[in-house]
């Protein structure tokens, strides 16, 4: 989000209203304020002190009922948790974004903070890799966490999808999709909706037996997400609906949009909810229309926003928050913050927006969140816990101990690989006679290449104007010299004339794909369609599927590595020693000097780092570390800086 456009967004009339006079409409000042016809609370406050400490997954052994709605007749409908009304006062924290190491820390700070449920998106792109393979193991151990959730006290919302949004590659859809010109992302057409059941059965039977019914703490599902704004197949959210049914899947279940797509993303007789970041006049006015006997769930309340790069730093004030969640919490509005604990879009995770042109959204996904993005306390947390400590009956768990950050001595990567060295390190390549984009690359049993990069070489005798369409970026080299850049804009560039026939390079980054709006149905990646100079198409192409996977990694400790020069232009690895002592914990690695690439720390895929900001440092979590001697790799993609030091804070560009 541009600097300028976060300036007037924020001082917008609208905005200063839903800031400043929409509490103190609520608070009884401005009397005939409703939402959408919804008459809230008329005294402004909230009953009682709600006392729910019975109410917790392991101290609930009576299962009958589960997340029910009462309609009071006339008053307020509300929300029930086995006969008892109930809040739902719920924080989102992806898994697949934190640590494992990490899950408990982040899940009782949740807990400790007051609120009393989490919510998590199931990410099916992380989950089936690979066609027909499937992995919920470590970091993906789904049922792990929803059970460690339970065991901290926590009701469970699950969000699984198919599509997810959430700023990740292609909204959570595997990019293996793709392959298929004749599939229809988010419809029921035959080639999605066999996916999708093969995905469903795999995954369903893993949540069936977390359910509140089963003694588990999932309280409810969410069918899709934000269908509303996408819409296209009047059939297909009643199909999800009977996907989730027939498999197995007894509690509430729900939908969630934007304030004005609520009925077009509905399912008749199921619950709506709404995503807002300010409460308005408006604001319920279809929800209202849809299911007035119903409560309000503020599904997503944006308590922050996500960064992309080249755009300045999203920031949600303090003051904006505790506003809103304490009108939440006066008028008894069940809520969501998106995100209680954003975490790290670790490795190729990142998605993608599109404005004007293709822009990844950043490694980390701090979103300026109730915890930062390693897990560290912000004001909004102290004073939620403070907000959800006044209307509780019992004192709040206290709050776990800070994580400890450090700062280590800086590392100067000795040793260096140019790109053109590594490729026979490769697990293969591919020979074709056109070019092929990621996906439809026949490796990896079939599914493609998902992420990273990719290159194309082949032999030119001739310069000219060379056409090409790369997504998202292009490197362009004769040999070994990089004579220029394409992009999802620049498709023409031209090579000038040498002597005899040469290697063409294209070096294409994947930068990560749109998460959102019918643009996924279209995001391939690397070489789309024929390459051509001076309008010939050329032929004959060696490519090389740059996925950066551990293996690769292990395979590279054999090549000969070189000791590094003081500059370097062109794409190539570095590698160095980070010294962190006997008992290593969390910092941040800065890159001065370095351009655009990726970190990998034992193996482990740090994510993106580029100059162009914002985000300027990359979280390591100390538990990827070991005692003492801990191997780096930079892969830079243009030209090398000196050293990587290690920060005790992250580090963001000022715009
Ligand atoms: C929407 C989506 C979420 C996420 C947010 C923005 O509400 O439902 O997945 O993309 O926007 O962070």
């Amino acid at each position: 989000m541009g600097s300028l456009s976060c300036l007037s967004r924020c001082l917008s009339w609208k905005r200063i209203m839903a800031v400043f006079f929409l509490p103190l409409a609520l608070s009884g000042l401005i009397p005939h304020i409703q939402y959408g016809e919804y008459m809230l609370s008329k005294t402004g406050r909230p009953q009682s002190r709600y006392n729910w400490s019975h109410l917790t997954p392991l101290k609930l052994k009576n299962r009958s009922v589960g997340l029910g709605i009462a309609n009071t007749g006339g008053k307020a409908a509300h929300f029930t948790l086995e006969g008892h009304k109930f809040l739902i006062f719920g924080g989102s924290i992806h898994y697949f974004r934190v640590p494992r190491e990490y899950w408990r820390d982040r899940l009782l700070k949740l807990k400790a903070c007051g609120f009393n449920t989490l919510t998590t998106y199931i990410p099916w792109n992380l989950h089936e890799p690979e066609r027909g393979k499937f992995d919920f193991s470590g970091n993906l151990d789904l049922e792990a966490f929803v059970l460690m959730a339970a065991e901290i006290g926590l009701w469970v919302i699950l969000r699984p999808g198919p599509y997810i949004c959430s700023e990740i590659d292609l909204g959570g859809l595997p990019s293996w999709l793709l392959q298929n010109p004749n599939l229809q992302l988010r419809t029921t057409n035959k080639d999605f909706v066999r996916a999708v059941d093969t995905y469903f059965n795999h995954l369903i039977p893993r949540m069936v037996p977390l359910q509140y019914h089963q003694g588990g703490p999932v309280i409810a599902v969410q069918v899709e997400n934000e269908y509303g704004s996408f819409n296209k197949d009047k059939s297909y959210m009643a199909y999800l609906k009977e996907a989730l049914l027939e498999r197995g899947i007894v509690e509430l279940l729900l939908t969630s949009d934007s304030e004005d797509k609520v009925v077009n993303g509905s399912i008749q007789g199921e619950l709506a909810a709404v995503n807002l970041r300010f409460l308005r006049k408006n604001s319920f006015l279809q929800l209202r229309q849809l299911q007035s006997n119903k409560p309000i769930l503020i599904m997503e309340y944006w308590i922050g926003w996500f960064d992309r790069w080249g755009y300045r730093h999203s920031v949600t004030h303090v003051k904006e928050v505790e506003h809103t969640v304490s009108a939440f919490i006066k008028y008894e509005l069940s809520f969501n913050a998106y995100m209680f604990h954003g975490g790290t879009n670790f490795g190729f995770m990142n998605g993608a927006s599109y404005i004007q042109k293709h822009v990844g959204v950043v490694t980390s996904y701090d979103y300026d969140a109730v915890l930062t993005e390693a897990g560290d306390y912000t004001e909004k947390y102290f004073k939620l816990r403070h907000l959800f400590g006044s209307v509780s009956a019992k004192p709040l768990p206290s709050s776990p101990h800070l994580t400890p950050k450090t700062v280590y001595p800086a590392v100067r990567p000795s040793l260096y690989l140019p790109l053109w060295d590594a490729l026979q390190y490769l697990d293969e390549a591919v020979k074709s006679v056109i070019p092929i984009n990621m996906e439809n690359l026949p490796i990896n049993n079939g599914s493609g290449q998902s992420f990273g990069f990719i290159l194309y070489e082949t032999s030119i005798c001739s310069g000219g104007i060379l056409y090409a369409e790369a997504h998202d970026v292009a490197q362009v080299f004769v040999n070994n010299i990089i004579i220029g850049f394409l992009s999802d804009k620049v498709q023409k560039m031209r090579i000038p004339k040498f002597k005899g026939c040469q290697l063409l390079r294209i070096l294409v980054e994947n930068q990560g794909r749109i998460s959102y709006s019918w643009r996924i149905q279209e995001e391939k990646k690397g070489l789309v369609g024929s390459v051509s100079i001076n309008g010939i198409s050329l032929k004959n192409f060696t490519i090389y599927p740059l996925e950066m996977k551990k293996s690769f990694f292990e395979r590279l400790r054999f090549a000969t590595w070189k000791p590094g020069p003081e500059s370097y232009l062109g794409p190539a690895f570095y590698k160095g020693i980070l010294k962190a002592g006997s008992s290593p914990v969390d910092t941040f690695l800065s890159l001065p000097g370095w351009n655009c690439g990726f970190v990998f720390v034992n193996g482990h895929n740090l994510g993106r780092y580029w100059k162009i900001g914002p985000q300027e440092s990359l979280y390591l979590p100390g538990v990827w570390l070991h005692p003492e001697d801990n191997e780096i790799i930079l892969f830079e993609k243009i030209r090398r800086g000196l050293s990587i030091r290690s920060r005790g804070k992250p580090k963001l560009k000022l715009f």
